[in-house]
């Protein structure tokens, strides 16, 4: 193992090493099956990680597995020039299944593509450039245009300059709120601050928004309530385009298709990926049809997009979410997930906040309920702790570094919750006793 670790160093960039969960001893998986995942040692650990969020259906599953056989065993690729079944299957499920009128579909092989893809046809359509997105977001980090518009700013650090024309508003993150205000009685003022961006900043030609229905990579955050109606009434008076990043949150793990469907709002362009693939590398960029209908002279191109494996899959993992209602599994278990959270969280200090929608939970970990001061080496020894309890827990997640960010495959059990509830309570209590002394 000593000498993989070594060898993993030597011939991968150290941007793997920092990524990595485990620091000192990373974990190096072999197999995996349903909401479980094995190691090398062959010892196994329920998976809460989901492969950050990609594998909604779980490990292994059959008609993947099958589909991916067949699918090599006819066209395994072939490029946007040709046309090919799969991709035009999966292009007209999609029309179908999207909310509003998100009609007409590009694919693409990452989350950052299709963004990227949203960001230029939001430009092209409206012909105006700037593009408003929030505080804490995250889009993407492999093309200029979706790190322009995440709002992180140490994934801007040392490869600037980043593009110009990004605008940035504070972010709906109820728990620490920028204006220090609660809710209802701050009145949303995150989502009212919008109108004050398009007045003070940037100059007056504001093509899009881009927004996550439920903030992902800061800590599984869900906005409040009427923040899409209020977003809506601003983009609309406006005329600013709408676009919906669900490459996290879509395809069911929210309690519903698409995030967005929970909000009763219209986008004008979606993004989807991550569980699209099941695993394999595609992602979607859906836009309205009176938009679609108007890129005639939109150029974007990539290689490997909208290949015939990829779509084969993708296909597949739509109808078994869609057929089997999966969106309702995913709510009933989030429900019972969070209850056993919010338990837990009067019993141990330690938590601060349990939030979620779906199978999309954040745990938030912190030194003290009063100041909420994060508690990241708490969170660190947790996931640490976590791993020798057969649980891959992601802990040390979000913007501060301190929250769990909880999202299973949909295919985990009741009794795997419960089990992982278990683990979770054991190491509540060993962290409290040792950090709280
Ligand atoms: C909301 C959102 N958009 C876009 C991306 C970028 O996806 P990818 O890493 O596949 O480029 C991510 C990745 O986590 C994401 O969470």
């Amino acid at each position: 193992m000593r000498k993989e670790i070594e060898k993993y160093e030597k011939y991968l960039l150290p941007s793997i090493k920092s990524r990595r969960f485990y620091k000192e001893k990373p974990l190096m998986l072999t197999n995996g099956e349903g909401a479980i995942l094995k190691d090398i040692k062959g010892n196994e650990y329920i998976d809460l990680f989901s492969m950050n969020y990609i594998m909604f259906l779980g490990y292994k599953h059959p008609e993947i597995l099958e589909t991916i056989k067949r699918q090599v065993d006819k066209l395994i690729f072939s490029v946007y020039e040709f046309h090919t079944e799969p991709q035009l299957k999966l292009a007209e499920k999609l029309a179908k299944i999207t909310p509003s009128n998100l009609r007409m579909s590009y694919f693409l092989n990452s989350g950052s593509e299709a963004v990227e893809c949203a960001l230029m046809i939001s430009r092209q359509y409206t012909k105006k450039y700037e593009i408003i997105s929030l505080y804490g977001s995250y889009h993407g980090k492999t093309t200029y245009g979706a790190r322009s518009a995440t709002g992180w700013s140490k994934a801007k650090r040392y490869i600037g300059p980043m593009l110009s024309g990004f605008i940035k508003i504070p972010w709906y993150y109820c728990y620490r709120c920028i204006f220090k205000m609660e809710y209802p009685e701050c009145d949303l003022l995150c989502a009212k601050i919008l109108e004050d961006a398009l007045k003070y900043q940037g100059d007056g030609s504001v093509a899009a928004f881009i927004v996550e229905p439920i903030l992902g990579s800061a800590g599984n955050i869900p906005p409040p309530k009427e923040y899409f109606i209020e977003i809506n009434k601003i983009l609309n008076s406006n005329d600013i385009l709408f676009i919906d990043d669900e490459i996290t949150a879509g395809l069911g793990r929210t309690g519903r298709m698409f995030a967005i469907e929970h909000y009763n709002v219209k986008p004008d362009i979606m993004t989807i990926g991550k569980t699209l693939g099941g695993g394999l590398p595609i992602s979607a960029t859906i836009v309205d049809e009176k938009i679609g209908e108007s890129l005639d002279s939109f150029d974007y191109y990539v290689t490997y997009g909208g290949n015939p494996l990829a779509c084969s899959v993708a296909n597949v993992v739509v109808d078994l979410i869609w057929n089997n209602k999966l969106y309702k599994r995913a709510e009933k278990l989030g429900n019972y997930f969070i209850q056993g959270l919010k338990e837990l969280s009067e019993r141990y200090p330690l938590i601060g906040d349990v939030r979620g929608c779906g199978l999309m939970i954040g745990v938030e970990l912190v030194k003290d309920v009063r100041t909420k001061k994060p508690a990241q080496e708490e969170s660190l020894y947790i996931l640490e702790k976590a791993r020798e309890k057969g649980l891959i827990l992601p802990a040390g997640r979000g913007w501060f570094k301190n929250v769990i960010r909880i999202n299973p495959p949909v295919v985990i059990t009741e009794e795997q919750i419960d089990k992982a509830l278990n683990i979770i309570e054991e190491l509540m209590r060993e962290a409290c006793r040792r950090f709280y002394r």
